[in-house]
């Protein structure tokens, strides 16, 4: 199943809360089966050889949620990122985290710094999370950035294109997602990789995210190799 795999996929993990609240069991544990889902379902993809994964794991309209909700998230986050460091690094996979970090803890953007440090020569994956990330807000930066080289004269207006605006986002060295997923039935974006995403396929599954296996994975891979990707260009049998 080598030809035909996405280079890379990114994922919206979502149902934690409504996969623990079917169990009458507190969102945390949703959110702790979750993170053993995204352990599992690593290992699949390793071993199915996909190059690139983005994961979203919690986005900038997340810190909206209850401070109690999010003292549990940042709590498995940051022992996800202690336990995790090692099996990344010795599987090969390299650790890249985007997003807003001045709105984490020190200490997780100091866990975050030292893993990617660490796995950064590694080759086998790359696997993105998205933390504290927003989609808007990245490409809000990104014109930030943009504007303050006109300013210095070290770009001009006319020079700006599509590439150069993309290499002021979080993800300038990562390909855009070739299949988007998101699991627990909603079809929407929550302003996830709004720019990257362009021309994405999608595939929505409606289990929720604890439950999502390598199973489903290689469905969603399936249904992805039966797209035509056209581009804008008109269809081959038209
Ligand atoms: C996804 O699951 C995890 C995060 C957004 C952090 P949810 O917590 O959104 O679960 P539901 O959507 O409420 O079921
Ligand atoms: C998107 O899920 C964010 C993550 C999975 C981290 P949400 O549960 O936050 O999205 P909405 O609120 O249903 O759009
Ligand atoms: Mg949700």
């Amino acid at each position: 199943m080598t030809k035909g795999i996405p280079k890379h996929i990114a994922v919206i993990m979502d149902g934690n809360g409504r996969w623990a609240n079917a169990r009458h069991l507190p969102r945390a544990f949703g959110h702790r089966k979750g993170a053993e889902a995204l352990r599992e379902l690593l290992k699949s993809a390793i071993k199915i050889g996909i190059p690139y994964m983005t994961f979203y794991s919690f986005s900038s309209e997340n810190w909206n949620r209850s401070e109690s909700e999010i003292n549990d998230i940042m709590g498995l986050l940051r022992r996800y990122l202690q336990s995790e460091l090692a099996t990344f690094h010795k599987a090969g996979i390299r650790l890249k985290v985007i997003g807003d970090r001045s709105r984490l803890a020190a200490d997780i953007v100091r866990l975050i710094e030292d893993a990617e440090v660490q796995t950064c020569d590694n080759t086998k994956m790359t696997v993105v999370m998205a933390l504290s990330y927003g989609g808007r807000q990245e490409i809000v930066e990104a014109a930030k950035a943009i504007a303050r080289k006109v300013e210095n004269g070290d770009l001009n207006s006319d020079e700006i294109t599509e590439t150069c605006f993309g290499q002021e986002l979080y993800t300038s060295e990562i390909p855009d997602p070739d299949l988007l997923i998101r699991t627990s039935g909603e079809m929407r974006i929550s302003n996830f990789l709004l720019w990257q995403l362009a021309y994405s396929e999608m595939v929505f599954v409606e289990k929720y995210w604890p439950d999502f296996s390598e199973k489903d994975l290689i469905q969603a891979i399936e249904e992805y190799q039966k797209r035509e990707r056209r581009y804008g260009s008109a269809a081959e049998t038209a």
